[in-house]
């Protein structure tokens, strides 16, 4: 049997995502993202990126079908991120991918965002597969997911109160850098000391899950008692410092989960993955462990249409369909 060809469609937040893919093969992934129109927010705004969604998805389709020659009729399927997200952006792109498969009389497959970003690895070629750990650390999700077994999911750990990218975002606010934090303290680290400041390290007694309010916290009091003492330390040392002691979190749970496992196999998604040091420190661990490590080029692991149309080859192999009467599911849990 020939490789099926997804149209895959992201709208969960901020960027409207459509892509073709044949197999786990990409034959376009085109994006819009939103970020000057929420950076004057300082976030996020659910409306506005609802809005957007409708603005751009039209021309995205087209776009993403015409750089991949595909005829919309050639499509064996059509997939749609069903959750977890903003409830109205969801809204957006998975009513328009169930009307696209409708009209074409096509199968529908409503996706989880999060199988969408373990999916990723697919797309940068062979040797990702189970059974494998992979890190998925987002804007919304900082999750160490165990999977035995393609769309088998346990969930090890998770965060109990910031994502990691939320993490990133709010402390990069904090520090007057901008919207997303993420980037912005990734590149002012690359001339900092990661060493300046020691900031903590929580939940050393959970080995799998994940915590960055206190760290939060520290960083916030830290700058307010030396911004008055005169005795702040460059702002790309502070950049360094707490992105050192966000990426240590995250691999230190993260190989405990190998570890617990006996997996082999270490993957990677979400928006926080395209950060420089944590993708060398995973490289340096995976080496050092004999561990083959799947991170996929940052710009999937950021949101996009070609994760979502991946998990939706997957389903469609598996003769999955969802009904016409599914909605979104903005709290969306992986595997439910
Ligand atoms: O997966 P994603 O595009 O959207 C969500 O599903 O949330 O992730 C966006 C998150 C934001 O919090 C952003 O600050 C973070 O990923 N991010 C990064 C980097 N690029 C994006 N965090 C750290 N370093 C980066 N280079
Ligand atoms: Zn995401």
């Amino acid at each position: 049997m020939s490789d099926p060809i997804v149209l895959g469609v992201e709208t969960s937040c901020d960027e409207t995502g459509v892509a073709v893919v044949r197999g786990d093969e990409v034959l376009s992934n085109v994006l819009s993202s939103q970020v000057e129109a929420h950076a004057r927010f300082g976030g996020v705004v659910p409306e506005v990126a609802a809005r957007a969604h409708v603005e751009a998805i039209r021309a995205l389709t087209h776009r993403a079908l015409a750089r991949a020659g595909v005829h919309p009729m050639d499509l064996d399927a059509v997939a749609a991120t069903r959750g977890p997200g903003l409830a109205g952006a969801l809204m957006v792109g998975f009513s328009y991918g169930k009307t696209l498969a409708w009209a074409m009389s096509k199968p529908f497959l409503g996706i989880d965002h999060m199988e969408g970003h373990l999916f990723a690895p697919r797309l940068e070629g062979p040797g990702y597969r189970p059974p494998a750990v992979v890190l998925l650390a987002s804007g919304g999700h900082s999750q160490i997911v165990h999977m035995p077994d393609w769309g088998v999911y346990e969930v090890m750990g998770s965060t109990i109160d910031d994502a990691a990218g939320e993490a990133f975002d709010k402390l990069a606010r904090f520090l007057g850098m901008g919207f997303p934090g993420g980037p912005a303290i990734d590149r002012a680290s690359e001339k900092g000391d990661p060493q300046a400041v020691r900031f903590p390290r929580a939940l050393a007694d959970r080995p799998f899950d994940l915590s960055f309010s206190g760290l939060k916290t520290a960083v916030t009091t830290f700058v307010r008692t030396h911004h008055r003492a005169g005795t702040l330390p460059p702002i790309s040392d502070l950049a360094a410092s707490l992105q050192e002691a966000i990426v240590d979190a995250l691999v230190e749970k993260t190989l405990n989960a190998v570890e617990a496992t006996g997996a082999t196999t270490l993957g990677g998604g979400g928006g926080v993955l395209a950060n420089r040091r944590l993708r060398a420190r995973l490289s340096e661990e995976a080496e050092r462990r004999g561990l083959s490590l799947h991170l996929p080029s940052p710009v999937l692991c950021l949101d996009n249409g070609a994760m979502v149309a991946c998990a939706g080859v997957f389903r469609y192999r598996r003769g999955e369909r969802t009904p016409w009467e599914a909605e979104v599911d903005s709290s969306l849990r992986l595997g439910s």
